[in-house]
């Protein structure tokens, strides 16, 4: 990774608005801003409404990695019960689609887990490279 940046936001439905205007801010001109606050909504949603971040207190990160060929958006959580997993396209259920959107959108993406949460992590094709 050539630069990384980190930011915490308090882990609230209001601030994943927050985490899209720091991923388009530093990615603007450095490309692929579009898909890159598509994916930090879609994590950052998934960490406040699925995981301990989003209980009193609670906090999610935003680490954006700029590589060569690369974008790399990751979401830390603060863990729970639940976890990640592609819902089946079929289902008739409401919801499930934040993370198969992500995976048509990106060149990997995938879940590592710390001892007091994981992180969801999307690999995107920087546009200018
Ligand atoms: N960070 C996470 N930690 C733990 N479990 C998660 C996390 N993100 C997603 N999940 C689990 O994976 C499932 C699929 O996530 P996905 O984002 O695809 O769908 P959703 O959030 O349920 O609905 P939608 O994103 O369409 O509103 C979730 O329902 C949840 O159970
Ligand atoms: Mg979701």
């Amino acid at each position: 990774m050539r630069s990384r940046w980190c930011r915490a936001f308090p882990g609230v439905a209001e601030e994943v608005a927050h985490a899209r205007h720091f991923v388009a801010a530093l990615l603007h001109e450095r490309g692929p801003a579009e898909d890159a606050v598509l994916v930090v909504s879609e994590l950052a949603t998934n960490a406040v409404r699925h995981t301990l971040s989003g209980s009193a207190g609670g906090w999610f990160l935003v680490v954006v990695g700029l590589g060569e060929d690369l974008v790399r958006i990751e979401v830390v959580d603060q863990g729970g019960r639940r976890v990640p997993h592609l819902c089946d396209a079929t289902s008739e259920e409401e919801g499930g689609r934040g993370l198969r959107m992500i995976a048509a959108c990106a060149k990997d993406w995938g879940v590592k887990s710390w001892p007091d949460g994981r992180s969801v992590w999307a690999d995107l094709v920087r546009e200018d490279a």
